[in-house]
């Protein structure tokens, strides 16, 4: 179903205490504990034009419902830049109504208009809801993905 009045737009910086409390709701669906000097790098991050990291923004009737944040990069398989979706996540006051479907629509659209040549994402295989939404997209291809963390 099609949110009534929603948008899908980049932000400005009056928009940091909505994002501000979206980003904690998305902290605490996956229980983690990001620090508040990076959550204002990030921020600060997705207002620079000179950094190939960006947000886009739901919004409804004044309200901010949900946000996408994506980094583009270069890839030796392809000559046009690839967009990685790091994060989504929709108010669970607005879920339901298709904010999250917008906001991937919005990349696509975006990739296309700018001549990305991927959009790619991961997510937990045990997330169904988001899954759900994913696969009527595309398939889940059979990567696995190793990470090494260095504190
Ligand atoms: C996943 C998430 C972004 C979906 O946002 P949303 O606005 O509720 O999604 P939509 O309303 O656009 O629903 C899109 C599809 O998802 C599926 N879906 C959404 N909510 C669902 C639910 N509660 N149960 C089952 N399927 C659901 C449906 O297949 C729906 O299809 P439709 O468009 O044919 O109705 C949202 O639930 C969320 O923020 N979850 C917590 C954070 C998260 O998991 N982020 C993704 C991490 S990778």
């Amino acid at each position: 179903m099609a949110a009534r009045g929603l948008r899908i737009r980049d932000p400005n910086p009056g928009d940091e205490a909505a994002w501000r409390r979206l980003w904690s709701g998305y902290l605490i669906f996956y229980k983690v504990d990001v620090p508040e000097a990076v959550t204002a790098e990030t921020w600060s991050r997705v207002l620079d034009p000179d950094i190939p990291m960006f947000c886009r923004l739901a919004e409804q009737e004044g309200t901010i419902t949900g946000f996408t944040i994506s980094t583009l990069h270069p890839s030796t398989w392809t000559s046009d830049l690839n967009c990685y979706l790091e994060d989504l996540f929709v108010d669970p006051a607005a879920r339901g109504h298709g904010v999250g479907r917008a906001l991937i629509d919005d990349l696509i659209t975006l990739a296309r208009k700018k001549g990305w040549s991927r959009l790619y994402w991961h997510t937990n295989a045990g997330n169904e809801t988001a899954r759900k939404l994913y696969d009527s997209y595309t398939q889940a291809d059979d990567f696995v993905r190793y990470r090494i963390t260095f504190d």
